[in-house]
């Protein structure tokens, strides 16, 4: 599966250009189903998880064309409502299709996705939401059946803000007849993207980044071009390991406003950040203070895909630190890994507690999903010796050169 080697004990500095948004990008290709035109998408990242979306797009018949990071998706020819079922599996969000398929076919078979590392993923407000617009669902040898002769706009209050719910929400009522109004909606800034992307080919909807989205139905879409906002949880990820190694790097195409959360975090632990219209700049202090407490939140709280990195920065911060996970119950596979190499965690529920240690020591760890190999890259940046982190395969879903990007800050990290 592939393994990264980590020689820690080095200081990051330098200048890194953050890639496009891995969340950002997944609704609005599956979104590319609805116009029945061409889309450009600018930005998109290389990663894993976009590989089996364009795959599964193909396999559905929209012709699919990349030029460097631009990707071309033509859906005039999709003739296909059927999802496969090992796409599916490798990749959980492939649910969102679930919504766009039916907004353009009015029928999708899609496999049941399952659990995952991270706990039970459930799909009841997906469903519940697109009954309320004229769905009907049935579920048949693990798969999901849904058909509408016809989608009609209703009013949706979500129970939890589910940001997959959101977008399936919108993309299935781009088409619908009459109006949706989404209340409790997501406010992550994946959901102002994807309004964005969808308005750009001709919808009418407004209020992302707000509790209520209304979605006027339209008749049709045609081409769009678009520009995916920077990935919020790679700037993250990079600030962390530049914290942890007490380093200097200046971090471009991101947006300030989308990481407040985390430099407010990062800020406790003693770090100096400057915030520039697109830019950002961390300082790190010699030694990291700790954190009282982080409570992992729907946006604008704190995220929970970036709960494992601050974790791993932690293990060596002076004093105690909690994390609370409020977002996903058994988030906690890195935690084992990292006690490996030296961490003191205690795990009591859904609270962990990090005492500081002096240093971690580098040894083999297993990265079971994707933040939480994230963090064991970071907590190999500090320890002593080399750290090899298996399953660099989970960690390529996310990040389109992890090991390249911290080498160019001065990281001395390889993969087999
Ligand atoms: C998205 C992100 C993921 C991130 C998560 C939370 C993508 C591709 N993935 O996942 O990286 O960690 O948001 O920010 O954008 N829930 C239900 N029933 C449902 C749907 C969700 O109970 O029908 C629960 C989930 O079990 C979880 C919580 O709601 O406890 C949040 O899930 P949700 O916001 O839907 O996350 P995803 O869209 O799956």
């Amino acid at each position: 599966m592939g393994r990264f080697y980590i020689d820690g004990g080095r200081c990051l500095e330098g200048t890194l250009r953050i890639q496009g948004g891995k969340n950002a990008v997944l609704p609005i290709l599956a979104a590319t189903v609805l116009n029945g035109d061409v889309s450009y998408i600018q930005d998109c990242p290389r990663i894993l998880d976009v590989f089996t979306m364009i795959r599964i797009l193909e396999s559905i018949g929209c012709k699919v064309r990349w030029d460097d990071k631009t990707f071309m998706i033509d859906s005039s020819s999709v003739d296909s409502y059927k999802i496969p079922e090992e796409l599916v599996r490798e990749m959980r969000s492939s649910i969102i299709l679930l919504g766009s398929v039916l907004g353009r076919h009015k029928k999708v078979i899609i496999s049941y996705p399952g659990g995952c590392p991270l706990g039970p993923r459930p799909i009841d407000l997906h469903i519940k939401a697109l009954k309320q617009l004229g769905a009907s669902i049935k579920e048949e040898h693990g798969f999901i059946i849904c058909e509408a002769p016809k989608l009609v706009g209703a009013k949706i209050h979500l129970d939890f803000p589910s940001v997959g719910a959101t977008e399936n929400i919108m993309l299935a009522a781009v088409l619908a007849e009459g109006t949706t109004e989404i209340h409790n909606a997501a406010k992550e800034p994946e959901i102002k993207d994807l309004q964005d992307f969808l308005n750009g080919m001709g919808a009418k909807i407004k209020g992302a980044s707000s509790d209520v989205i209304t979605i006027e139905g339209v008749k049709s879409l045609h081409q769009v071009e678009h520009k995916v906002i920077p990935d919020r949880i790679v700037t993250g990820t990079y600030l962390a390991a530049a914290a942890i190694t007490g380093g200097e790097v200046l971090l471009t195409n991101v947006n300030p406003n989308h990481i407040q959360a985390i430099n407010s975090k990062l800020k406790e632990a003693g770090c100096r950040i400057i915030e520039e219209k697109d830019r950002i700049y961390l300082k790190a202090p010699k030694k990291l203070k700790n954190i009282d407490i982080i409570r992992t939140q729907p946006y604008p709280g704190f995220p929970t895909d970036m709960q494992a990195q601050m974790m791993a920065m932690l293990t060596v911060a002076s004093g105690a630190s909690i994390i609370t996970e409020t977002v996903f119950e058994s988030r906690y596979k890195h935690v084992d890994e990292l006690i490996r190499m030296g961490a003191n965690i205690t795990l009591e529920g859904r609270t962990a507690i990090i005492k500081g240690v002096g240093h971690l020591t580098g040894t083999n760890v297993y990265a079971k999903d994707l933040r939480g190999g994230a963090a064991l890259i970071i907590a190999g940046l500090v320890a002593e010796g080399v750290t090899i982190v298996d399953g660099a395969k989970h960690i390529e879903r996310g990040y389109e050169q992890i090991d390249k990007d911290l080498n160019i800050l001065g990281a001395s990290i390889r993969k087999d």
